[in-house]
């Protein structure tokens, strides 16, 4: 990779790198590789690189392992992995996808994300729409559903929105002027906002006045810094392996396990985290049998939880489905049945896509990422080369899956299984073969990379893996790194 390659792999992410930056990345014996790790790891996300930046970034490589005295395998014992209460899926779908579940669903849905914006102290406590749209320019909040979106002839956002308040008068217009500073605000359609503003009076010959905006609320997180703890553990991340599929990095798969066969232990690697699209199934797309080695599904499944019986016994794993398996598409997705997983280990834990998982004290909200393919359609801003900033707009929204009738099918479930109603430490998530590390609002968001190499029909897509990579996260410093085995 040339110089003028790095430099346009850190424009692409809006990074400019000094020229000593530049030089420390170039001194890597595999400066593609090394350049996309740094940019994608540094934390405050800077729009220069300096030097600095770099060096502090390798100094929290090495953090990542913690010193080997500390190691206490009495201690790890008593350390499980806990599904948190109340988040999965598995065993307790109810819905049948008639129109009253879809009902239930969206105010549920409306109901957990309007508690979260009404918990904002910038924001505070809203008006129903239907109290306050007679109450000609006094400034008012209200909170609603986004039902659909336009810009007007002039460039104005028009928001048709709609909240709990029932009957005809429960829906307004919104306007959004194009010189409102939060005119450029991601909003996708069935997101739930905030907003301040006043009612306009009705024109001549309408029965309804307008909502002009003056501020937009998304229910987001607050700030917060990782606190660190005494854990030593380290956890790791293993997605999209597409055991199955002919490209499927054997070899480096291998080399991976080699290296936890060696350091495990002495790193604390205590967990891996795997977040769906573990085989590549079957009939998923047109012409699929082509690109598989493994063309039964039960088989997959075997053979995974063959190569999964080289990881060290001390390690507890966790794995879930994703659009790939075999199982419903809607999400949440149940876990995986026991027709494919009877064989494997004791240490290997199924849960439903998504859920929360309590891990040493640090909460880890793992989601396949079905729905990152409706963020980048719907929304100009967002690409397929960044999908932390689509994880950081799924934050923003605390909805993972907000947009509905798209690709991601969504189960109408009593709750909403897909909002964010816990803040998470950790929230990773797969399905776009990328990888990348950043920190947003003290939550580490992480896209963790896959085991397959580019298809033929990935190819035909312009789809670019980046695969062989797994990331690290050391639950008690909060230190993250990423472990690429796609080099020599
Ligand atoms: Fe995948
Ligand atoms: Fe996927």
């Amino acid at each position: 990779m040339s110089k003028d390659d790095v430099l346009s792999a850190a424009a692409r992410r809006n990074m400019f790198l000094s020229p000593d930056a530049l030089e420390i990345i170039m001194s890597n014996s595999d400066p593609e590789a090394f350049a996309q790790t740094v940019l994608s790891s540094l934390a405050n996300n800077p729009i220069f690189v300096t030097k600095e930046d770099v060096i502090q970034f390798l100094e929290g490589d090495k953090s990542i392992i913690p010193p080997v005295k500390t190691f206490d395998p009495q201690n790890k014992r008593d350390l499980e992995i806990k599904v948190m209460e109340g988040t999965d899926i598995s065993g307790n779908s109810t819905c049948v996808g008639d129109i009253d579940d879809f009902l239930r669903y969206f105010q549920n849905r409306f109901a957990v994300l309007k508690r979260i914006l009404e918990r904002r102290s910038d924001f505070g406590r809203a008006k129903q729409i239907k109290e306050c749209r007679t109450k000609y320019d006094i400034e008012c909040k209200i909170i609603g559903i986004v039902n659909e979106k336009r810009i007007t002839s002039n460039g104005h956002i028009i928001l048709n929105i709609e909240d709990d308040g029932g009957g005809r008068d429960s829906n307004c217009t919104v306007f959004i002027s194009k010189d409102n500073e939060f005119y450029n605000e991601i909003i996708v359609s069935d997101m739930v906002l905030g907003f301040k503003g006043v009612f306009s009076k009705p024109k001549q010959g309408e029965s309804k006045g307008m909502f002009i905006a003056r501020e937009v609320f998304k229910p987001g997180v607050p700030p917060k810094a990782w606190k660190p703890s005494d854990s030593h553990s380290v956890l790791a991340f293993l997605s999209d392996v597409h055991i199955g599929s002919y490209t499927f990095l054997e070899k480096n798969w291998q080399k991976m396990i080699k290296y936890l066969k060696d350091n495990s232990e002495s790193m604390n690697i205590n967990y891996i985290v795997l977040p769906g699209d573990v085989v590549d199934g079957i009939g998923i797309f047109p012409g699929q049998e082509e690109e598989l080695n493994i063309k039964d599904i039960y088989d997959q499944y075997k053979t995974l939880a063959e190569y999964l019986k080289d990881v060290p016994d001390h390690i507890q794993m966790v794995i879930h489905p994703g659009n790939h398996d075999a199982c419903r598409p809607a999400e949440p997705q149940p876990s995986l049945n026991k027709a494919f997983t009877q064989n494997f280990d004791s240490n290997v834990m199924m849960t439903a896509n998504p859920v929360y998982l309590n891990i040493e004290g640090r909460v880890v909200l793992t989601y396949h990422g079905r729905s990152i393919d409706d963020w980048v359609a719907g929304v100009q801003q967002l690409t397929y080369d960044d999908p932390l900033q689509v994880m950081v707009e799924m934050v923003n929204a605390r909805h993972l899956a907000p947009i509905y009738g798209q690709k991601t099918a969504l189960a109408p479930e009593k709750k909403d299984y897909m909002a964010m109603g816990i803040v998470p430490d950790i929230f990773v998530s797969g399905h776009v073969h990328g990888y990348g590390y950043k920190e947003y609002r003290g939550v580490r968001l992480i896209n963790a990379s896959t085991w397959q190499n580019q298809t033929e029909y990935q190819k035909q897509h312009n789809f670019n893996p980046v695969p062989g990579i797994m990331p690290l996260v050391h639950l008690g410093t909060g230190a993250v790194t990423m472990k690429n085995f796609m080099k020599d």
